[in-house]
């Protein structure tokens, strides 16, 4: 018989809320450890540093992805993120351009689709409630640490495969990660189903051609020193950047969303793709 622990605020608690079993998509049940599948045998979801891990192996690119954010690499590539935030008048007033289009009501059940270490959850309001997926540890634990007291759930676990029920949240947000998802249209598709309907799904990232001198000079390796090198991204995730450098995200858009909207944002440094969950 499982026993149930009182937990802190923004933990994982008794009730699974809008999770459902990654394997079978049946209701879960909380234990010592986490969540289990109803159905014997099926799926066990550990609780590790009050993050649920639903994968803790991402696949594919994801795990290029993964390694990079948990790596000494991001913290120096962070370096270019903040200079990127200056240019555009500062982190708060860039990253509302993007957090302005989340609605204003209070209560909201929010979904943040790799939410990193989740600089900008203080901006919103105290009593949303808001679940954040990432494929980085290292970012969880800093997202956590950062968030402690708050009404944030956080999991491991891949864009493209959310263990959450159908319709569940009011919004779903994800902010500088899309173009390097293993595949933004499957993550895109998962937005919009775990979303209420009618539901805002707000994606923004950086232009994922941005990096264009080497290639309008001839010169593609140029581009992947820049990033590599100068950048400090390193060659595995320099690498994924080049390969999904022409995806088209406003046809993507288009796909997936109903009423789907693309635009180009921090002077021509990003867009912002919005749309409603169908
Ligand atoms: C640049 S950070 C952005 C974090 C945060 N949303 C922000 O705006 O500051 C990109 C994040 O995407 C995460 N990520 C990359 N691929 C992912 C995937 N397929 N599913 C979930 N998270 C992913 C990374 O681990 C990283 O934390
Ligand atoms: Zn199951």
């Amino acid at each position: 018989m499982a026993t149930i622990t009182r937990d802190p605020p923004g933990a994982w608690t008794s009730d699974p809320g809008p999770l459902r079993c990654p394997r079978c998509h049946g209701p879960l049940r909380r234990t010592d450890a986490g969540f289990d599948c109803d159905a014997e045998g099926c799926a066990s979801l550990p609780i590790s540093d009050g993050v649920l891990v639903v994968r803790d192996v991402p696949t594919d690119d994801n795990r290029i992805a993964a390694d990079f954010y948990n790596s000494n690499l991001w913290p120096r590539v962070r370096f270019w993120e903040r200079l990127f935030w200056v240019v555009n008048g500062g982190e708060r007033r860039a990253r509302d351009v993007v957090l302005r289009h989340l609605p204003k009501c209070s209560g909201l059940r929010l979904l943040d689709v790799a939410i990193g270490d989740g600089v900008y959850t203080s901006w919103l309001p105290e009593d949303w409630s808001i679940v954040g997926v990432d494929v980085s540890t290292t970012q969880l634990a800093a997202c956590r640490r950062r968030n402690s007291g708050r009404n944030l759930r956080l999991v491991l676990g891949e864009a493209e495969d959310l263990p959450f029920r159908d319709r569940e949240f009011d919004a779903v947000l994800s902010n500088g990660g899309f173009n390097h998802f293993n595949c933004p249209e499957a993550a895109l598709r998962e937005m919009a189903r775990v979303a209420k309907p009618g539901a805002p799904v707000v994606v923004a990232d950086e232009m994922p051609d941005f990096l264009d001198l080497g290639h309008r000079l001839g010169l593609p390796a140029l581009d992947h020193w820049i990033a590599s090198r100068l950048m400090s991204m390193g060659d595995d995730f320099a690498g994924l950047v080049e390969r999904h450098r022409k995806i088209d995200i406003a046809g993507i858009g288009r796909r997936v969303l109903k009423d789907s909207r693309y635009e180009i944002i921090w002077r021509g440094g990003g867009y912002l793709m919005i749309g409603k969950a169908p």
